[in-house]
């Protein structure tokens, strides 16, 4: 065994597959029946031009259908302009998130003037009148076919909010039937812009707008019924910097620790600014979740105590084999009333790419599942699934040797209470195999149940959904 041979999860995926039969090795559960959908990179190579980072690579999307006959597997590259291009004249056309197109003066001029983002949808997918949305980072989301995984358009909003960067993290609030995310507008004045927006619309609405003189790098956002927290860790902007300056988007941030981290509070409803509290520095991609328990707003975060963790996931850096930082679980204890806070750490777990049970968000959690590491592999990478239970009992894992999963979604078992029966499905790669396969694992015991090989070797992806239908 060697401790960087998950690096096969940053090698290209050329091969594209439709409706692939898959072995199930194990039992499913009888219940168990939807469809998964993965998103991330697949390719690191535009022509000659070799891409330099995890967060660049061109989009590719998974389905995993779980039915009435066999489990099948299908992939497609997403069809972006931004793949589209590269595909065509050897070379990026657009900014990525580390790697330099080589934009000139006269085009940096025109994308302010008439701003031209590329598409590259890898982080995270949705629901959308019967399609799927393919997000990142940048404004243009692409729709997709959920059947085929062909772009059927991009997502056209019938209003005039404009920004330059968002999250592809929006919140989903089904009981409210309307979806809230973040929309940064740099310029002279920059500001974060919270909209909302009824489920399956095309209007946004801003619900309330914070200005900010060097915006932070904000992955994510914490929200509940009644409010919306903005975590502001010190890795921030200058906004000129970013439209004119660096031709990267990472380029154009700095990790500046005196700035401490700021917590803004905003309610909901009105978008009025509540609080702001003052914390340690420290940097995070995701919210775990939010809820308000007397007189406190709870919110659980994945944190690292530096912004280092971006530069870990450098191509070169992942194949060394250095050290790397992984991040862990951090509350804050925010008391709206006094404006005091504290933090409390409540794992001592390596644990990235959080979730709870969906049915918790917005109300008290009492279990984490997430991906972790062993933090003693130098050079090692998220190895293994981790349940950390928050009632102080021991966390439960699955690991398997030489195989390194991905973000575990938790599916409930029909009729099952709240953080109870269920299971975590994930896309596991097996350098051992020089494949992938779909983990079917007990959320409570996290015993394994079944694993399906896939026909090849799945690049490391971000996030994804699991739905009941069929499709
Ligand atoms: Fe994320």
């Amino acid at each position: 065994m060697t401790a960087s041979d998950f690096i096969q999860g940053f090698h290209d995926l050329d091969l594209e597959v439709a409706d692939v039969p898959l072995p199930v090795h194990g039992r499913l559960p009888a219940w168990l029946r939807g469809t998964l959908f993965r998103n991330g990179p697949a390719c690191f190579t535009a022509g000659a031009v070799h891409l330099r980072h995890w967060f660049d690579g061109f989009a590719m999307l998974h389905r995993i259908v779980m039915g009435d006959g066999p489990v099948s597997y299908s992939n497609r590259f997403l069809g972006s302009r931004s793949r589209l291009y590269a595909q065509r004249h050897g070379r990026l056309g657009y900014r990525t998130f580390t790697t330099d197109p080589a934009r000139g003066w006269p085009t940096r001029i025109r994308d302010y003037l008439f701003p031209n983002p590329g598409d590259n949808g890898l982080v995270s997918l949705i629901r959308h009148r019967g399609e799927l949305l393919a997000l990142t980072e940048s404004t243009p989301q692409l729709r997709v076919d959920p059947v085929n995984l062909s772009v059927t358009g991009r997502m056209q909003y019938r209003d005039s909010l404009v920004g330059h960067l968002t999250t592809a993290h929006p919140h989903i609030d089904a009981n409210r039937g309307e979806v809230v995310n973040l929309l940064t507008r740099f310029g002279k004045v920059s500001s974060y812009q919270f909209y909302r927006m009824p489920l399956g619309g095309d209007r946004r609405e801003i619900i309330g707008t914070l200005p900010a003189s060097e915006p932070s790098y904000n992955h994510s956002f914490g929200m509940t019924a009644s409010h919306i927290i903005l975590i502001e860790y010190p890795f921030v902007v200058k906004p000129l910097q970013l439209l004119f300056g660096s031709t990267t988007i990472l380029g154009s941030y700095v990790w500046k620790p005196e700035l401490g981290t700021r917590i803004r509070v905003i309610e909901r409803g009105t978008g009025a600014l509540v609080r702001t509290f003052q914390a340690a520095p420290r940097f995070g991609f995701h919210h775990v979740n939010a809820y308000h328990q007397d007189r406190e707003l709870i919110v659980d975060v994945s944190v690292s105590d530096t912004a280092e963790i971006l530069d870990s996931l450098y191509l070169e850096r992942l194949r060394s084999a250095g050290p790397r930082p992984f991040p862990y679980l951090l509350r804050y204890r925010l008391d709206l009333a006094s404006g005091t806070h504290c933090e409390q750490r409540l794992s001592d777990e390596a644990l990235d790419f959080p979730i709870v049970d969906q049915r918790c968000l917005g109300s008290a959690h009492r279990v984490v599942h997430g991906v972790g590491a062993r933090p003693t592999v130098r050079g090692g990478f998220l190895d293994r699934l981790v349940r950390v239970s928050l009632d102080g009992s021991p966390p439960r894992q699955w690991s398997s040797p030489r195989c390194y999963p991905g973000e575990g979604l938790f599916v409930a078992q029909p009729g099952a209470v709240p953080e109870s029966a269920g299971v975590i499905l994930s896309v596991v790669l097996d350098a051992a195999a020089e494949r992938s396969f779909l983990l079917v694992c007990d959320a409570m015991t996290y015993d394994e149940l079944a694993r399906c090989p896939l026909p090849h070797a799945v690049p490391f992806g971000f996030h994804g959904l699991f739905t009941p239908a069929l499709t």
